[in-house]
């Protein structure tokens, strides 16, 4: 069988990984893909917001499954119109994916459902939005309603710094019309956890725990990214939160999409805030986690092609997914300036060195050829991943992996896993 995966991070370059193991698989295509996947896979040079290419694309090339990685192709309706014309997809509708492309329409979903989240407005208006940041006092969180890259969350210390967050994206200075309506909400504190599941709907099998590290530097210091590492499984997801985070966040939103007439196909993430043996939801992802996909695809025994066909198919009864009984770590390096402006272009040494270690995986991200030569081109470079017997080897592990690898202002976290630890 034929699959293509739509986008050319590390998440995309870890499922072209996965998919390109099942002897179901005869080849695989990625569009855009990276110098990653080009080694798995053929990359074809379509943009993921090019959606009649990559229809076109899929239709001459008779590929039997597409996989959608990124969320910008989900929220401009990608699987609908592959769909409408007969090819299978895995991932959610348009109307589904509204649960990560608009904050303020998944909030209103748990407070409907409820589904246990901080308490929360919505605002258009400068003055309304001022009044309950004044009522409800900093810290406090400011969130762009629609799609903003991940960067589109403010956490204030202040109210005066809150105030000025809800004029810049109001105004449309910052993140254009994603920040017309904004999200302004109670700040939690507690430990996360990335929750992930996929379901066709109605059928719901949990993956395996995950936690991300969201800020820039160790010890949780500075802006925000996209992530700078993950690890799977997560200790803070102990039984008991497992069986909550099922039954208080997970079924009744996938029963409510359903109710609301958006029923919810693909991978469903919750962010979740662990505390006191409580959880509480930040938001919901209609995608998998980049980095934490590239630990969980590590870590997952099972084929992966038939539980996607399955939800493409509509049907996931009579389908499971076995796990390793190890533990995996990614640690993400980035380029200089990242998550503002960053350097491009630098050339990447080592990448071979840090291959040959055994239970090592260097997916790529924001990689390009140059002359023959891997380079970096975007933010974040390389999620560097390792397999082990513990926590505690895979870090040992991956943080030898990349002690091989380097290029001029490469940064990363000499952290990644360490809450882990203390929670054995
Ligand atoms: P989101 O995209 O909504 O998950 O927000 C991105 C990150 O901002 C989360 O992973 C948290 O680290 C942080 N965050 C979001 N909402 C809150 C909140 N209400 N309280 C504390 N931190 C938050
Ligand atoms: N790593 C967080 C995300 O993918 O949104």
């Amino acid at each position: 069988m034929k699959v293509l995966v739509i986008g050319g991070g590390g998440r995309e370059h870890a499922l072209v990984w996965k998919i390109a193991q099942s002897p179901l698989v005869e080849k695989v295509f990625c569009a855009p893909g990276n110098p990653g996947t080009a080694q798995l896979a053929e990359n074809v040079a379509i943009g993921v917001d090019q959606l009649d290419k990559l229809l076109a694309f899929a239709y001459e090339n008779k590929i039997d499954l597409t996989v959608v990685g990124p969320e910008q192709p989900l929220s401009l309706g990608i699987v609908d119109l592959f769909e409408s014309h007969g090819l299978k997809v895995f991932g959610p509708s348009q109307k589904a994916a509204f649960i990560e492309g608009s904050k303020a329409f998944s909030k209103d979903l748990m407070q409907k459902y409820h589904v246990p989240t901080a308490a929360y407005g919505v605002f258009t208006d400068q003055a309304e939005a001022e009044a309950f940041i004044e009522r409800t006092g900093a810290p406090i969180v400011v969130k762009a309603d629609g799609l903003a890259a991940g960067k589109g969350v403010i956490i204030a210390q202040t109210c005066e710094e809150a105030v000025s967050a809800v004029r810049d994206m109001l105004s449309g200075n910052s993140f254009g019309t994603a920040g017309s309506r904004v999200v302004i909400e109670e700040f939690l504190t507690g430990e996360e956890a990335s929750f992930l599941v996929i379901t066709d709907g109605k059928n719901i099998i949990p993956l395996a725990s995950a936690q991300d590290h969201k800020a820039i530097f160790d010890g949780d210091l500075g802006p925000n990214t996209g992530g700078m590492g993950a690890y799977s499984p997560a200790p803070v997801v102990t039984q008991d939160i497992h069986d909550k985070a099922m039954q208080q966040v997970i079924q009744p939103i996938v029963a409510g999409m359903a109710a609301e007439g958006r029923p919810y196909r693909g991978v469903l993430y919750a962010g979740l805030m662990v505390k006191d043996g409580q959880v509480k939801t930040l938001e919901f992802n209609a995608r998998f986690g980049d980095p934490e996909c590239q630990p969980l695809l590590m870590r997952m025994k099972s084929d992966i092609v038939p539980v996607l066909m399955a939800v493409a198919l509509g049907n996931l009864s009579g389908i499971d997914i076995s796990w390793h009984d190890k533990a995996a770590v990614c640690v993400v390096m980035a380029a200089e300036g990242y998550p503002g402006d960053y350097r491009k272009g630098d050339g990447i040494e080592g990448l071979e060195d840090a291959a040959r270690i055994d239970d090592v995986y260097v997916f790529h991200a924001g990689t390009t050829l140059l002359n023959n030569r891997c380079v970096t081109n975007g933010g974040r470079v390389l999620g560097v991943t390792a397999l082990g017997d513990s926590i505690q080897k895979s870090i040992n592990t991956a943080y030898r992996a990349v002690d091989c690898i380097s290029w001029k202002g490469a940064q990363f976290r000499r952290d990644i896993g360490k809450k882990a630890l203390g929670r054995i």
